[in-house]
């Protein structure tokens, strides 16, 4: 395969270890692996994140994904030394060490294979080349395959070969597993784990085979049960070996997950890894099929561009509907796994329109959730059903109220579980444009609905009369770094579009299926006064707006603070807010992301104008106004700006934008890749490319429709997506 499918490292770069292993996370929805190394490393962060495994443990303030036992480890010594990823240089001939004479490592986009390479040579003087291969198959999500191969280069070397399971695992420092049982099984043909986590009493098991040219035995250490065997590697001869894992928890079985661990564990050995890698390969070219984008002209971008999808379909759930992707995937422990707006605007979209089965799953995730959301809105006071702003398996409120300890040891406290609100708009708007994109009527009627007119009925418990009109007072919008503010125009907006679309709604949905209508009006108690409601709320919400200036104003009192134009903080390496501090941000026009900005990716023209100005000046004027204001403290930002500047014709700053979005995580431009890979940039980049360069959208007819506008030295532009069960390219190109 080309390398613009390929990410690769050559040469070991320790320095970047803990970045690094987040870019060479495998997975497939159901879990990920970080790419940490099979015998280890010094300081490492290795995780498995099994996605919807979530425990409290004691004395933390959340509950976050558990790491689940290691099931990577294969220690390999060649005559007595152990290969490790020397760092050192040796001024000796024959470090008792060894040395590590060459390394690299790739990451194949298109079947999802991370691939090892190593020149060792040993104390001995001996020198073998070990090929590492991994994948989470794609095929049967159980399944986790890798496979050693060792080649004598110079000499007869001993090779030891040890393959086990580790019970011994910590979320960095959190424990939350209680080993059961680390055994030897089936006559020392199985090695497996049984465990259970502490708090939420998730049970797992994980059974592994192992398949050798060489005879094995089965033994243990503690949490660890092990496969060992040892032999003499003839000169230019090669030897593979292979492991087969299987992984179950109670999440997916209401039988022993040791038992079915086992059994799967014993099947897909039986299959022999070629098969496994055959069947996997071919579920990762159906995914390429739709997923793929093709730039022509900007490598550095297909290839970034391939890399983000890449991250967003191993973290996209294909075989279960009650799970989300969380904001840093199953790639990291930052945010604990937790579930935001991320997914519904970010990930999802290019779910709907490339895997819409999935982007289905991901919406069902919030159906099975109402139940949380509707306890929120209780617990607050309000009707209907009010989402959590994080989220995990349980769908009640999981934000913490404060931050860890700040470096002058305070502690800050978090109002966004209180009140970054939107998200329930967030959500609603992406089972719109499911629908819309989709055409699946019946999940609209049997689920979508539910969600869209339970949310509304919050809104409309949730408006707040005001002399002759309506506002919200309290908000947080999507720029995080002005809290508890009153009618952020985001949040109004988008409640009026929210609204409007219940009533849209429940019109179609009384000609389409009358008995799901009625049986929501009746569940829901959507009488005529409360639709009314709605009506007069559409028609008397406060939409701040600068009648002079013709802009949408981020909320009333934001153009009186300190105005501080963030260009002229260059060349920085950090936010603006980190330069100016906590206290100060909040009192100036710093803009942490796309706020006004995101309102006009949503809405587009739709946004409106409440005077007589062409709503492409008000547009214009707005990006003019914003840009210049934006930090871009959150990775979600650039992305939506490229959209955004697209659409508004400004070719170049959206591909200065887009090109920092796609490089988020290969250059660790926010410096805290360590923690997972940035879920939303990852699907901004793919609507940056699909909706902002390629102008994809659905016309008034409904037909689809494009208005290309791409960066100049792109030669040539295709994607594919689904369209109301329809696959549909499109190819643009740039006149030579
Ligand atoms: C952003 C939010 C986002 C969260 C998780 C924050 O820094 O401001 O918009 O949902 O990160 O990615």
């Amino acid at each position: 395969m080309s390398r613009l499918w390929e990410i690769q490292e050559f040469g070991f770069q320790p320095d970047k270890l803990h970045h690094l292993e987040t870019l060479f996370t495998i997975g497939n929805g159901y879990l990920g692996t970080r790419g940490s190394f099979e015998e280890g490393f010094p300081g490492e962060s290795m995780a498995t994140l099994i996605n919807g495994v979530y425990d409290h443990a004691e004395g933390m303030l959340v509950p976050e994904l558990a790491s689940a036992p290691n099931w990577l480890p294969i220690q390999i010594t060649v005559d007595g030394t152990p290969l490790k990823m020397v760092t050192k240089t040796s001024d000796t001939m024959l470090p008792p060490e060894g040395i590590l004479f060459g390394y690299e490592r790739t990451l194949h986009l298109d079947t999802g294979i991370l691939e090892r390479s190593v020149l060792f040579r040993a104390a001995s003087g001996n020198v073998v080349r070990i090929i590492f291969q991994r994948f989470a198959s794609l095929h049967d999500v159980h399944v986790l395959c890798q496979r050693v191969t060792i080649t004598a280069i110079d000499g007869d070397p001993v090779i030891q070969v040890k393959a086990l399971l580790d019970g011994d695992t910590l979320n960095l420092t959190a424990n939350h597993w209680r080993v059961e049982s680390a055994e030897i099984l089936a006559a020392g043909d199985e090695i497996g784990i049984g465990a259970a986590t502490r708090e939420s009493g998730y049970t797992l098991g994980m059974a592994s085979r192992f398949v050798s040219p060489y005879p094995a035995t089965a033994s243990k250490d503690g949490l660890r049960p092990q496969f060992d065997t040892s032999f003499t590697l003839p000169f230019q001869e090669s030897a593979i070996f292979e492991k087969i894992t299987a992984i179950y928890t109670s999440r997916d079985t209401d039988e022993s997950p040791l038992a079915a661990a086992r059994e799967k564990a014993r099947q897909a050995a039986a299959e022999g890894y070629s098969l496994l890698e055959a069947r996997h390969s071919a579920e990762w070219a159906n995914y390429w099929d739709t997923s793929d984008i093709e730039i022509v002209g900007d490598d550095a971008c297909q290839l970034a561009t391939r890399f983000t999808t890449y991250h967003v379909l191993i973290a996209a759930p294909r075989h279960d509907e009650n799970l989300s992707i969380p904001a840093k995937t199953l790639s990291g422990f930052g945010y604990k796994g937790h579930i935001f707006w991320d997914t519904e605007l970010f990930t999802l979209p290019p779910m709907t329109l490339t895997q819409p089965d999935i982007a289905r799953n991901l919406l069902m995730y919030r159906y099975h959730r109402l139940a949380g959301a509707r306890h929120k809105a209780s617990a607050n006071g309000y009707e209907g059903a009010m989402y959590p702003w994080e989220s995990t398996d349980t769908g009640e409120e999981t934000t913490p109220q404060w931050s860890d300890v700040q470096p002058d040891g305070s502690k800050i406290r978090i109002w966004t579980g209180d009140h970054e609100q939107h998200i329930s708009t967030d959500i609603a708007y992406a089972v719109d444009q499911f629908w819309r994109w989709t055409g699946d009527d019946e999940f609209m009627a049997k689920y979508g609905a539910e969600i869209i007119l339970d949310t509304a009925k919050f809104w409309g418990s949730r408006a707040e009369l005001h002399g002759d009109r309506y506002e919200i007072s309290q908000q947080i919008g999507p720029d995080e770094y002005h809290e508890n503010i009153d009618n952020s125009v985001f949040v109004n907006r988008m409640v009026v579009w929210h609204l409007e679309m219940a009533l849209t709604l429940l019109g179609w949905l009384r000609i389409y299926s009358p008995t799901d209508a009625a049986r929501l009006v009746k569940f829901l108690d959507l009488t005529p006064a409360r639709l009314n409601h709605w009506r007069d709320v559409i028609a008397r919400m406060f939409i701040p707006f600068d009648h002079e200036k013709h802009i949408h104003v981020q909320f009333p009192g934001f153009f009186e603070m300190e105005y501080i134009p963030t260009e002229k903080y260059q060349p920085r390496i950090t936010s603006v807010q980190a330069i100016l501090g906590h206290h100060r941000t909040i009192q100036t026009q710093v803009i942490k992301q796309a706020d006004v900005v995101m309102l006009m990716a949503l809405l587009g023209r739709k946004i409106g104008t409440p005077d007589e100005t062409a709503v492409e000046q008000v547009m214009q004027n707005n990006w003019d106004t914003y840009f210049p204001r934006c930090d871009h403290g959150s990775s979600l930002s650039p992305a939506m700006h490229a959209w955004v500047a697209a659409r508004l014709g400004m070719v170049e700053t959206a591909y200065e934008q887009f090109d920092h979005a796609a490089h988020i995580d290969l250059m660790d431009n926010k410096g805290n890749v360590r923690d997972g890979m940035h879920a939303a940039a990852c699907g901004g980049v793919w609507q940056a490319v699909v909706f902002g360069f390629a102008g994809l959208h659905i016309d008034e007819r409904g037909e689809l429709a494009v208005t290309p506008r791409l960066p100049k030295h792109w030669r040539r532009l295709s994607f594919t997506v689904n369209y109301r069960g329809e696959k549909r390219r499109f190819t643009a190109e740039n006149p030579r």
